[in-house]
């Protein structure tokens, strides 16, 4: 009988996907197989998995029949075209794309906030991971509204070039060497404006509202996952960083929760890693978190502007909270609460 899974992780070759590959061997995964699929221009492009190396296969002709979960990391126009088909054949996806996020029958899960939501799954077969900067943010509010119930949330973001893919980090690279060599100009192509020494308060699409698709997401998303009734408003930013998103996060409360109190909660909480010392260097920025599974709170600080407010600073790497770790703990949600194997 087999013990473990087969599984499928599907933009294998980018950052998420490479990251998906480390984190699923990092924390053991129960695998008994694994594929990597990309684009057919990446066929046989080889890829770390542990200390095995896996060569890559062309989604467009892969059969998902047996496989059990497929992490899908590929963006959104191919998620519409192969997630369907991977769900048909029995296949669970997981997908870090913003395509199936806010339908009503698909869970969108943390699973340090909302692991119960996985029962929606057998219903499609597919489960949505969330936006990164919402994924870290949801992390540490969740437990401060289980005490003091979250009125409203003003949130402001510094993320950073990994966010936007391969280009995003070969943009900032590029045009970061190519202002000391005046001669090799790089002018902006992924990005809406210079990103090197910049940065830049626009991400993903505007709406007709004024905001940006990007902060839109992490009001929809934060509603879906914890709370209908919390109110929040977004600034989001990118910021010349390689890896690592920040953010601001400004939270107005039902009742008042003391600053101590709520260091204390969150240094209980799942996933949860409170650096907080009020001297030089006593709080945690993006370089320090690359690599790490841990949502790092700092800076927790009562609002003395408002009755019940608080803010703090959270910092986490992107392309694992907001990624690949938290599809890595989703499978195991999935395999603990419905495929159960071995
Ligand atoms: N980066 C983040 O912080 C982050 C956070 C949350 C969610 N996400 C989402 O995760 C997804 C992947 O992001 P990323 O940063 O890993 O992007 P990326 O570095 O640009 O990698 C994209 C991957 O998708 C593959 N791909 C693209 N189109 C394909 C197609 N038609 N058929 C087969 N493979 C295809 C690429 O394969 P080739 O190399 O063969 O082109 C590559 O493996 C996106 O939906 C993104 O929005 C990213």
């Amino acid at each position: 009988m087999a013990m473990g899974y087969r599984v499928v992780v599907v933009g294998a070759t980018g950052n998420v996907g490479h990251e998906m590959l480390n984190i699923l061997a990092e924390r053991q995964f129960p695998i008994d197989e694994i594929t990597a699929l990309a684009s057919r221009k990446s066929m046989g492009t080889e890829v770390s998995f542990g200390d095995k190396t896996l060569k890559t296969k062309d989604l467009d002709t892969f059969d998902f029949t047996g496989w059990d979960i497929a992490l899908f990391a590929v963006g959104s126009d191919a998620t519409k075209k192969y997630a369907p088909i991977a769900a048909k054949a029995g296949c669970y996806v997981i997908d870090n794309s913003s395509l199936y996020r806010y339908d009503h029958d698909i869970p969108l899960i943390v699973p340090e906030v909302n692991p119960d939501a996985i029962e929606l799954a057998v219903k499609r077969k597919i489960i949505a991971n969330p936006n990164c900067s919402t994924a870290q943010m949801v992390v540490a509010l969740k437990p401060l509204h289980d005490r003091a119930r979250i009125k409203r949330v003003v949130v402001s973001t510094y993320q950073s070039v990994s966010g936007a893919g391969k280009e995003g980090i070969d943009e900032l690279w590029d045009q970061t060497k190519s202002i000391y060599n005046p001669t090799d100009d790089k002018p902006a192509r992924k990005f809406t404006k210079q990103i090197a020494f910049n940065v830049i308060p626009h991400i993903d699409v505007f709406m007709d509202s004024g905001e940006t698709k990007e902060e839109w997401k992490m009001v929809a998303e934060t509603k879906k996952i914890i709370d209908p009734s919390i109110k929040v408003t977004a600034t989001c930013v990118r910021v010349p960083v390689f890896v690592g998103h920040s953010e601001a996060i400004n939270i107005e409360f039902e009742e008042f929760l003391d600053e101590d109190e709520a260091r204390d909660i969150l240094r209980e909480a799942p996933g949860v890693m409170v650096i907080d010392k009020r001297e030089d260097g006593g709080y945690v920025t993006p370089v320090e978190c690359v690599g790490d599974f841990a949502t790092f709170i700092s800076r927790i600080r009562q609002d003395s502007t408002i009755d019940n407010g608080l803010n703090l600073w959270c910092v986490s790497d992107n392309l694992r909270k907001g990624a690949a770790l938290n599809a890595v703990q989703i499978a195991e949600v999935l395999g603990q609460r419905i495929l159960k194997k071995g």
